[in-house]
């Protein structure tokens, strides 16, 4: 029914009305307030008000949404309804931990609910269309959007995708307590030479397919509505004229029925790369190349209707853009009633609610990963004399909302201490110390990390509390928007004097919990090998202090695993699990001192932590790991069984995860790589026996004719609690 009243739209409205549905503006002047006359502004107004524009993004909140819509329904031949945009990254109001910290959770209900709330959130203020997942696979801790993805595993990244696409859309667009999802950045962004944002890839297709796709394509095949392009070239070709890409793969192979919408001013952005003489031309390859929507550039505004007429874009590219974006238009419920979305009512009823800030403590615990805990001093007492709360960051009510906020106010978070003392009882006293100073300047657009000598950092003054109390808690990582889009770092290392805090804190007390705030890995090695118990935080949103008093006093058990390597030192990077091995991985038996093999001099080659690597207040053990059989025929399925128990005294929840290798194949295979994982509540002392099942789908991937398919030979069959920790069986795979 949906396509019938596209197409019947579609053939009234002529060609300019169609090239303005491909126009995306930037919310740039008050809608609320009269009519801009001037400038730029009074442009965009007018286009709004004739047709020459089919959605915008940043125009925020009930109120506003309807008065521009109200512009767009009301003045224009048509009436088509605008689409608001808006990137919706990890909440609205109420904010969740950073998408790597909630993938940390492996929890796929959990992060399914927590884009639920976001997206009724933005919903609520007349949002339709979340900029989110971002599912770009990345290996590189410098660059700062590592923050704003699921990792480096393209399986974990699939599975998260899915169910953040689940979360925000619910089971029905038309649902007004749900958004269109984006899977974003299509493709390999998150593959910027050296971390560098914006910069070149350098993707060959081996790890195109199967590194960099599959979540795209998980995502597509669980109806995500809308995609949105990237920044950088693939193979030379910029993406948003990358007809590869987009056309052959995205729209051909997969099948995508939703719009393509360029990342802002990528259209523009190829003239400058060198891909595009002029604007014109550059309206003509991303029109050609597949991109539906122009985010900004105005390429589309300015040439594609000259670029229709004159014969160089053919008008059914256009009518199937138009489709494209219509088609989310009507699912969403647009047509029936524009402003069904803009509800100062609903707005005010469904945002920032005690229900969805308990969602977001739940969700914050949940993604704390235990790097380590040596001599248990995790979990504290909560009846402990005196606890010093030492830090910049422990202090911090911003810090922990991270970056690509969006509507969060600022300083709106739980800081550590506020959550420390909240947690514990009376009569234990809680003192804070700041020790160093993180301040980077204007926090939002912070272009500069400098450190000077006299940042006013006062080491002393927190030793002297560290000495006299019971227990030590410091925070230290990065400030809020030392990640994400353009932080590209060559040091990722602790700033400032981090380090020398952390240096003399050690050598007064022996209880000292480390509580680390990061959007990236942080390397610093001593810290790790040093300090007695580690607790990875990344930037948890708006409950994040309440969340990590509860693991820190027990009153939630860390469940949480990387979903990333955290490297010894930058010089590592890209570092990543699921590597191929080289022709040489190991020294020469008995001649420990040759050095022709794959290492470093300085440096060992392993990380610091590998992906999947997370403990708990419990421990567990693996055993009897099974085969159904030991090998089978192509068309066959068999299942891997493990028993694991929880072989201490308290209930924890553990991971299990399922790792293969393909021994000999057509190309190089991972070592290791990812293919299933469960996680599990176990009582203390209880056994669970876990299942996966092995079949051609878990054994494929893409192979020297670059069709998926599982190949016959050897397998190694890994489950463990992490990467590396696993029991191993061989298994193999016939032809039928
Ligand atoms: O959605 C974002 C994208 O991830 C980066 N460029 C700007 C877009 C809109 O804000």
């Amino acid at each position: 029914e949906i396509e019938q009243k596209v197409e019947d739209l579609l053939s009234r409205m002529t060609l300019e009305e169609k090239v303005g549905q491909m126009n995306q503006y930037n919310g740039t002047w008050d809608v609320t307030g009269p009519p801009p006359t001037t400038g730029d502004n009074a442009n965009k107004y007018e286009a709004l008000a004739s047709g020459k524009v089919g959605s915008m993004l940043n125009v925020l909140g009930a109120e506003a949404t309807r008065e521009a819509q109200e512009i767009a329904v009301e003045e224009t031949r048509l009436g088509i309804p605008l689409i608001f945009g808006y990137d919706v990254i990890h909440g609205y109001k109420t904010i969740f931990p950073i998408p790597l910290g909630e993938a940390a959770s492996w929890d796929l209900e959990a992060i399914k609910k927590n884009n639920t709330i976001a997206a009724k959130e933005a919903a609520s203020a007349g949002i339709h269309w979340a900029f989110s997942p971002m599912m770009d696979v990345s290996r590189d801790a410098r660059w700062g959007r590592v923050m704003e993805g699921a990792g480096e595993d393209p399986y974990l990244a699939s599975k998260v995708a899915v169910a953040r696409v689940q979360g925000l859309q619910g089971e029905d667009l038309s649902d007004l307590n749900t958004v269109a999802a984006t899977a974003k950045h299509f493709a390999g962004y998150g593959f910027v030479v050296a971390g560098l944002d914006y910069n070149t890839t350098e993707i060959n297709r081996n790890t195109l397919l199967n590194m960099v796709l599959p979540p795209f394509k998980a995502a597509v095949d669980a109806g995500v509505a809308t995609v949105m392009n990237s920044f950088n070239d693939v193979n030379g070709i910029p993406v948003t004229g990358n007809a590869f890409l987009q056309r052959d793969i995205l729209k051909g192979d997969w099948g995508f029925k939703g719009p393509i919408l360029s990342d802002w001013n990528t259209i523009g952005e190829m003239t400058i790369n060198g891909y595009a003489a002029d604007l014109k031309d550059a309206a003509y390859k991303a029109a050609t190349g597949g991109t539906d929507m122009d985010m900004e550039t105005r390429g589309y505004e300015q040439h594609l209707v000259e670029l229709v007429e004159e014969g160089k874009v053919d008008e059914a590219l256009i009518d199937d853009a138009v489709r494209r974006i219509l088609r989310v238009k009507f699912q969403l419920g647009l047509f029936e009633d524009p402003y069904r979305y803009s509800d100062s009512l609903r707005e005010n009823q469904n945002t920032y609610t005690e229900e969805n800030r308990a969602v977001a403590r739940e969700a914050a615990r949940k993604s704390i990963v235990l790097l380590k805990n040596k001599n248990d001093v995790l979990p504290l007492s909560k009846d402990l004399g005196s606890i010093a709360v030492i830090g910049d960051l422990a202090d911090d009510k911003d810090t922990p909302i991270g970056s690509w906020r969006a509507q969060a106010t600022a300083n709106s978070a739980v800081s550590l201490l506020e959550g420390v003392k909240a947690a514990v009882n009376d009569g234990t006293e809680v003192h804070f110390a700041q020790g160093y100073t993180l301040a980077i300047g204007d926090r939002a657009f912070v272009n500069e990390l400098t450190f000077a000598d006299d940042d006013g950092s006062d080491i002393p003054e927190a030793v002297r509390l560290a000495q006299n109390s019971d227990a030590v808690i410091v925070a230290v990582g990065e400030e809020a928007f030392q990640s994400g889009e353009g932080r590209s770092q060559t040091d990722i290392s602790l700033k400032g004097k981090q380090l020398e805090l952390l240096q003399e804190l050690k050598k007064v007390n022996d209880n000292v919990v480390v509580v680390l705030m990061n959007g990236r890995p942080i390397a610093e090695p001593w810290m790790y090998e040093n300090m007695p118990s580690i607790l990875e935080t990344w930037h948890l949103g708006t409950e994040a202090g309440n969340g990590i008093a509860d693991v820190i006093f027990g009153d939630y058990n860390p469940a949480g695993k990387l979903p990333v390597s955290i490297p010894r030192s930058v010089g590592q990077v890209p570092i990543y699990y699921n590597h191929v091995s080289t022709g040489r991985p190991n020294a020469t038996p008995g001649q420990p001192e040759m050095v022709f093999w794959s290492h470093y001099t300085d440096e060992e080659k392993t990380p610091q932590y590998y992906f999947g690597h997370g403990l708990s207040y419990t421990t567990f053990e693996y055993d009897n790991l099974k085969l159904s059989k030991d090998s089978m025929k192509m068309g066959e399925a068999a299942t891997v069984s493990v028993e694991v128990t929880n072989t201490g005294d308290r209930a924890g929840e553990e991971v299990v995860q399922l790792y293969i290798q393909d021994v000999a194949a057509s190309t190089i295979r991972p070592v290791r790589e990812l293919k299933g994982f469960e996680k599990l509540m176990f009582e203390a002392g209880e056994t669970k026996t876990i299942t996966f099942e092995l079949n051609e789908e878990v054994l494929g991937f893409y192979g020297a004719d670059e069709t998926f398919k599982a190949e016959p030979g050897e397998f190694k069959i890994m489950v463990g609690g992490n990467a590396t920790d696993v029991l191993t069986e061989s298994f193999s795979l016939n032809e039928k």
